[in-house]
Order: C-alpha cells, then structure tokens, then sequence
C-alpha cells in the first residue's frame, strides 16, 4: 500500500510542477486565427492568445514556448504531452470536455457569416442558407464544420484546413458563404469590404477556453485564479482593446 500510494502521488505531479521544472510553458495554438494568433513578419507570433500566454509565463516566472499546432490535430498534441495548455481560442464544448479540462471561458464569441456581396440581400439569417443550392465554406475540425452540419445542414459543405483557404472561397467566388467565428470575420469583412458581406449576428452560444490535460486541479485552479486577477486588475481589458478595438 506505501508502495502504490507513492507511485500515484508522483503520476499525479500537476503540469505547474513540471513547467516550473522546465523553466517554461509550451502553449499550443494554431496561428493564422486573427486576432488570436498571427504569425508576425519576423517569425514570432502576435495577438491576442499570445499576450494571454506571454502574460501567465510572466506570472510564473518562466519561458513562454510557442507551440503551432494544425487544428485538426491539437488536442492529440496536448494530450501526447507536446505542450502544456492550449489557448488557441477553443470553443468550450461537451464533446470536447470528455477529453481536456477547460478553465472558465475567458471570452465568448458565436459563429457568423461572410457571404459573396451579390448575396447580402437574400441571405439575412442562417436559416436564408440552409438550402441545397449553396456551397458553405468552413475550417475543418472546427464548431463551424459542427455549426454548418448541425444547422445548415441542406447546404453543400466545403472543408479547408484553413480558415485563410476556406475564406478565400467565397472572395473568390467558389463557394457562397464562410462560417466561422465573429472576431475573424469581423476582420476579415473590414479588411476585404468588397469582396464580403457579413452578417454579424451570432448564430451560436461558444465560450472559448484554455484546455489541460484531465484530472489536474492544481494547474486549473492556477488558471482561473490567473483569469481572475487580470481581469480585475486592468490587464486584461488592455490586452483585449489592442487586438479588439481598431
Ligand atoms: N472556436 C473555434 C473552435 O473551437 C475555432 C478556433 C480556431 N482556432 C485557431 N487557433 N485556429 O473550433
């Protein structure tokens, strides 16, 4: 009984622990998600997740280690022990929840659309592109491949493995309409104003979140505390005015 009970305590070693151990914290996210995370000119990467992880390493006195990750495969990579914490804007869904912890949501965003311009007067509402005759572009592995199957589920879908590919379809016409998370296409419709016409209402409820490996309370309860204080004390509101506010 000694025996067992101190090889589970060591088994149960928090993810904090080994990140204080390494001197660093490999935070996965895949880049490309504006304004979450961008690669920068120079090779690094900028935004909004990145500030996030940038900021807690510096609570915790260590390295922040940029993970970039495919989407499809993310959660696999934290799970193989690859990295520590992914904050790659997640949608907090139960799917997901039976195979990482999520902290609270730190923000919460819904799914909207980007449709072709010549478009924007017979699609008003999701329910206008529930109909066979139009092809919706989204990213897959993503709440907007779930959101498309889910409620758009007569239209024609097309998967990208990015979300810049899958815009792209509808700027270019190949495709009538993108669906994909508020903030990103809130930027995109800003930056390409004739080639897409947004649809800014949500159509989904998803709180997004930073996910870790099950059964390690001690990291969560770091977490939250950490999500607590910053947005208590001022810098998480100046974080999210760089990325959010033009
Ligand atoms: N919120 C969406 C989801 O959880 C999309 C997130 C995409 N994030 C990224 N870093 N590319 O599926």
């Amino acid at each position: 009984a000694l025996i067992s009970s101190t090889v589970s305590l060591a088994a149960d070693k928090s993810t904090l622990d080994s990140i204080l151990d390494a001197g660093e914290m490999k935070v996965c996210f895949d880049a490309g998600y504006m304004p979450f995370e961008m690669k920068a000119k120079n090779g690094g990467f900028i935004g909004f997740d990145i500030d996030l992880a940038k900021q807690m390493a510096k609570a915790m006195d260590v390295k922040f280690t940029p993970v970039n990750t495919a989407w499809d495969g993310i959660i696999p990579t934290l799970l193989t022990g690859k990295c520590d914490i992914i904050m790659g804007g997640m949608t907090i869904t139960a799917q997901r929840n039976l195979k990482v912890n999520f902290a609270d949501p730190y923000v919460v965003i819904g799914q909207t659309i980007l449709v072709r311009p010549e478009l924007k007067d017979k699609i008003k509402s999701y329910r206008d592109l529930n109909n066979g005759e139009y092809t919706v572009a989204t990213k897959l592995g993503t709440t907007g491949e779930a959101a498309v199957k889910r409620m758009l589920s007569k239209a024609k879908i097309s998967l990208f493995e990015t979300q810049a590919d899958a815009v792209l379809e509808v700027s270019n016409d190949k495709a009538d309409a993108f669906v994909y998370d508020l903030p990103f296409n809130a930027l995109y419709a800003s930056q390409n104003p004739d080639q897409v016409s947004h649809l800014e209402k949500p159509f989904t409820y998803e709180p997004l979140g930073w996910a870790i490996r099950k059964g390690d309370p001690d990291f969560l309860n770091f977490l939250n505390n950490f999500l607590r204080q910053i947005k208590g004390d001022g810098s998480y509101d100046r974080i999210y005015a760089k990325w959010f506010k033009s």
